[in-house]
This record gives structure tokens, C-alpha cells and sequence, in this order.
């Protein structure tokens, strides 16, 4: 098995303090959650996707949240901070935590921003009885898709919310695309359209909506990629060649799978039965 770290976008987590530096901000100052939000959501469309999730789960100052795969923490601290609502941000990746937790403590957020490091297969959050539960750009990396949506069913409250985003298939891979899809974007299995809301269904959700962002998601991917090599000297001077080889070249595979037509994308809602 590949690691993750073959995904470069997972590589070099620390280069966050790299954008800090830039903009002049040391090690241990005290940060704002809008000085962090062009560099710490690793999704697409960044704190727009957010607010659509507060409005579609009406996310507010009472409400529970656990958020699945939470990078370095930018959805959680964004989430809480525009709301007042507590989230627990669990995130696999050791390292990537780690650099979620010190930019939450010093954001002022420990409070209400729990990180926790570890595997949402592992069950630990079922029969938690969230309110809500939040997954951007995750479910792409867990193939087993009914086990995962199973112990997100358990972890919520009945009537509780799902906002997820997730890649779909749109055309079958080549065995080359599939071969970058499981190395450099460690996606080893993508469900249609279809087939997400049967395993959904299937899994205790109902109340299913499922927004088509394949269009979307292909301009932003494209325009993502087209903007990082426009400004590959600026980036080369911040970070030093082996991020900025590493990320053109995920940010370049993942626009290519995307204007291939094989990637989609869909923004789903669902409430647990
Ligand atoms: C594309 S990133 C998105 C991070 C965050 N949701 C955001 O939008 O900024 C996907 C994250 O999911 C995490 N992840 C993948 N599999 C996981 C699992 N089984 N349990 C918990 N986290 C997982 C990865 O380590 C990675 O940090």
C-alpha cells in the first residue's frame, strides 16, 4: 500500500508556517482564523463551502459537531469560530493534527475545537449523538464506503445532519488514471452518483440530497492549478522546490482527472432516520 504521503497535498504539512512567515508572523503569535483561511482548507472553494454547510445544517452556538478528516483543522476552526459551536475534529495523520491543534491553540479556539487524532473506522465516535457531522474531500480516501457511513449514522443523534463532499466516478478510468488516482490522490474506489444514495439509504439516511459539483469542482481545479504554476516563483521562494514540485503535480493530476471527465463531485445532505 502506498502511503499517504504519495499525495502531496499530505506532504510537508508544516508549510503552512511557511505562508505565516511570509505574511510576517513568527512561531508563536496569536493568529486570526481569517490570517489562516487561504492556507488551511484543503477542499474546494474553501469557507464558501462552509457557509453552506452552516446554513444547510443550521449549525449554531448549541449545536455538537464532529467534523471527519479534519486536515489541519481550517473547517473546524472556521466552523466554531463563525457559530460558537463545538467541534470535534478527528484527523488520521498524526502530523497534520498536530499542526491543527497549535494553530487552534493559537487561534484561541481550544475551547470549543477538540483535535483528536485517530481512525473514524475505529467506531470511537459512535454513540456520541452529534448534532451534525461534516466530511469535506475524506470519504475519497476510505473505500470501505458502508462501514464508514454506517459508524457516521451511529455518531449522530436521530434526525442529525450529514454534510458531506466527495468525489464521484463520472466515467470509468483508464488504468493509468486509475493508477494516479490511487497513488497521487490515494482514492482507491469511487462510487456514481447512484450508487452513493443507495449506500446512504442503505446505511439509515434519509431525507437525501445530492448537489452535482462536477462542473464546479472541474473550473476550480483547473483554475487552482493554472493559478499555483502562474505564481511558481513566489511559491518557490516561500516553500523551496520539493513542495512546489510535489503540490504542481497533485494540483496538475487531480484538474487533468477532473477535465477528463472522469472525476465529479457531489455535495450530499442527508438526515440520520
Ligand atoms: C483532502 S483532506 C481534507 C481535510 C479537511 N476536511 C479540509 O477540508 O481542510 C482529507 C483528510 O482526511 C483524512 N482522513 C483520511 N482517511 C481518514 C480516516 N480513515 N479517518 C480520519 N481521517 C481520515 C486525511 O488524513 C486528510 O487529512
Amino acid at each position: 500500500m502506498h502511503s499517504m504521503k504519495s499525495m502531496k497535498l499530505y506532504d510537508h504539512v508544516e508549510r503552512v508556517y511557511n505562508e505565516l512567515r511570509a505574511l510576517g508572523l513568527g512561531h508563536d503569535e496569536s493568529l486570526e482564523v481569517e490570517q489562516l483561511v487561504a492556507f488551511d482548507q484543503y477542499h474546494y472553494h474553501g469557507t464558501e463551502a462552509l457557509d453552506v454547510a452552516v446554513e444547510r445544517l443550521a449549525i449554531g452556538p448549541e449545536s455538537r459537531v464532529l467534523e471527519v478528516g479534519a486536515g489541519i483543522g481550517g473547517p473546524a476552526r472556521y466552523l466554531s469560530a463563525m457559530t460558537g459551536c463545538r467541534v470535534t475534529a478527528l484527523e488520521l495523520q498524526a502530523d497534520l493534527d498536530r499542526v491543527a491543534k497549535d494553530l487552534t491553540d493559537r487561534c484561541g479556539l481550544s475551547d470549543t475545537v477538540e483535535h483528536r487524532c485517530g481512525d473514524v473506522l475505529d467506531g470511537n465516535t459512535a454513540g456520541a449523538g452529534y448534532d451534525a457531522l461534516v466530511s469535506l474531500l475524506v470519504f475519497l480516501h476510505i473505500p470501505a464506503r458502508a462501514a464508514l457511513l454506517s459508524i457516521c449514522r451511529d455518531s449522530l443523534k436521530p434526525g442529525g445532519l450529514v454534510f458531506i463532499e466527495d468525489f464521484t466516478k463520472r466515467r470509468e478510468p483508464t488504468d493509468a488514471q486509475w493508477q494516479d488516482l490511487k497513488v497521487k490522490v490515494q482514492c482507491p474506489a469511487l462510487e456514481t452518483e447512484a450508487s452513493y444514495r443507495d449506500l446512504l439509504r442503505e446505511a439509515g439516511f434519509g431525507a437525501v440530497a445530492i448537489e452535482d459539483m462536477s462542473e464546479s469542482w472541474t473550473a476550480f481545479t483547473g483554475e487552482r492549478h493554472q493559478a499555483f504554476v502562474e505564481d511558481r516563483e513566489r511559491h518557490l521562494a516561500v516553500h523551496g522546490v520539493d513542495i512546489v514540485e510535489g503540490l504542481e503535480d497533485f494540483y496538475g493530476t487531480v484538474a487533468m482527472l477532473y477535465a477528463e471527465g472522469v472525476l465529479g463531485g457531489a455535495r450530499i445532505t442527508a438526515r440520520r432516520l
